[in-house]
């Protein structure tokens, strides 16, 4: 199966009323820890870049390391996203280097700024068949940089968004943040505001964010010489609602970061004498896809690569029609 487009995977997903966990990419283990889960629960894999992965792998190791998972698993569904895109330069690279959809993030310009930016993405995007997801509203934590406060996303206004953008899906903003630090005490959610947005426009939702930062996880970073502080992630069982409502795409990149430093953290603190990169990475793969797999169990997207037809001209042309365009 060749890579397969954000759209169909976010529409199977609508189907089968499941979400789809989309995990941050930058190195061979992370994405080999993404495609094992994958497999061994034989679940749709959606791969998401950054920008500053992009940067990391000078382009072209990421580009060859997707070839790779694809030539590896040539039955699973798997989709390839540039996340967090805040131009249409950046999105005509991620298009020029295979990616099957694209972020383009203008939440922290004036509406009229995020209209504008998200149609040139859609133009370009659409020729190509791939898939852009948009947000509107503020998330905290890296964003609260660029906005300076945490603004919910407005129904009304998220209607109008993607009427006057044709975009593929919306990312919300409903009180999760990027990172380790998401709250304080107890989580708080708007979850009630997903049904509502989604009420306004019928397309996929995605939440950013969404890393539940399990204790197990920072405890093993701590008792082996890490010094994180006490903190919250989003529980399971809010990402839970959230899917129930119409959230079908989440983010998922703090969560394999803590997993992935523990593991490392064990192997040195119990073996100082390992300096063979495979004794210490090996681990951090395995932690990693342990966290993946677990995720794809909780947001129901295990069994459901079994569903994917290969999709034809006349799927392309009536996705498009559907939408409008
Ligand atoms: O939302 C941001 C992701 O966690 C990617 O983080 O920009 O440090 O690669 P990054
Ligand atoms: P976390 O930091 O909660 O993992 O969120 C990742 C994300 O939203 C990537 O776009
Ligand atoms: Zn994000």
């Amino acid at each position: 199966m060749p890579l397969i487009p954000m759209y169909q995977c976010l529409h199977e997903a609508e189907k089968g009323n499941y979400g789809v966990g989309a995990f941050n990419v930058n190195n061979m283990e992370q994405v080999q820890a993404v495609l094992r889960a994958g497999r061994e629960l034989s679940s749709p894999v959606i791969l998401q870049v950054s920008r500053g992965a992009l940067k990391y792998t000078n382009r072209i190791y990421i580009k060859h390391l997707v070839r790779a998972a694809v030539e590896e698993n040539p039955d699973l569904p798997v989709v390839v996203h540039l996340d967090h895109g805040d131009t249409l330069e950046t999105a005509k690279i991620a298009i020029d280097l295979g990616f099957t959809s694209v972020m383009i993030d203008g939440s922290h310009f004036p509406f009229a700024q995020n209209v504008e930016v998200t149609r040139s993405v859609v133009a370009y995007a659409h020729q190509y068949g791939v898939s852009v997801e948009a947000e509107l509203g503020t998330l905290g934590g890296i964003e609260e940089d660029v906005s300076g406060h945490v603004q919910l996303t407005d129904p009304a206004q998220a209607g109008e968004f993607v009427r006057q953008t044709g975009v593929d899906s919306l990312a919300v903003a409903i009180g999760t943040s990027h990172g380790a630090y998401k709250f304080k005490g107890a989580a708080k959610l708007a979850i009630d505001l997903v049904p509502k947005i989604y009420e306004q426009v019928r397309i996929p939702l995605v939440l950013h964010g969404s890393s539940s930062v399990p204790p197990e996880l920072v405890q093993r970073i701590n008792e082996y010489g890490g010094q994180m502080e006490q903190t919250a992630g989003v529980p399971i069982a809010s990402i839970q609602q959230a899917i129930a409502r119409g959230v079908r795409k989440i983010n998922v990149d703090t969560d394999l970061r803590l997993a992935a430093t523990g593991a490392i953290r064990q192997v040195f603190a119990e073996s100082p004498a390992v300096f063979d990169l495979r004794d210490y990475l090996g681990p951090a793969r395995d932690a990693m896809t342990a966290v993946v797999a677990s995720r794809m169990k909780d947001f129901g997207s295990a069994g459901h690569a079994r569903d994917y037809q290969p999709l034809t001209l006349d799927d392309m042309r009536s996705f498009y029609r559907v939408r409008g365009f």
